[in-house]
């Protein structure tokens, strides 16, 4: 009966928003990640990231954005930028002192989605 638990009942909503909003807050504030959030509405996208994620950890599948494929095609992700997203999101849960081996489930989770956030345009790899 325990096993049914998602990552989400065991995360718990308010850790999950308080650690996402902290998250995309450094996002904002990144030097090597944040121009691409100029000029955007922060708190929508903060709202959207909450939603997505809840649905992705196995709770309530209230995301009502575009397709993630469609939302990052213009822009110029590169792999870089991909990591350093993934460590900042690994530093916002250690400030809420989220237990490790949830962590890195849900690290891994978000890992998974990389094919849909970037394609490795490199021009050298096209012979
Ligand atoms: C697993 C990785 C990622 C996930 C799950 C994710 C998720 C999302 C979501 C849910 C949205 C809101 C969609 C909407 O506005 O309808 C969004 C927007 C956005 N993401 Fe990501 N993202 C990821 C990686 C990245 C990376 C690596 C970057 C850049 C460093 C990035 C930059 C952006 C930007 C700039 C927007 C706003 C686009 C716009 O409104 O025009 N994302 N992302």
């Amino acid at each position: 009966m325990e096993e049914t638990r998602t990552l989400y009942d065991k995360i718990g909503r308010p850790t999950l928003e308080a650690i996402v909003t902290r998250f995309y807050a450094k996002c904002f504030a990144d030097p090597m990640i944040a121009h691409f959030f100029w000029n955007l509405d922060h708190d929508r996208l903060s709202q959207l990231q909450i939603d997505f994620v809840a649905g992705l950890l196995g709770g309530p599948r209230s995301y009502h954005g575009r397709p993630l494929t469609m939302v990052h095609a213009d822009l110029p992700i590169r792999a870089p930028h991909f990591r350093r997203r993934q460590q900042i999101l690994r530093e916002s849960m250690q400030e809420f002192g989220l237990d490790g081996e949830l962590a890195y489930a849900w690290l891994e989770l978000e890992e998974k989605l990389q094919a849909l956030i970037y394609t490795d345009k490199n021009p050298c790899n096209h012979h």
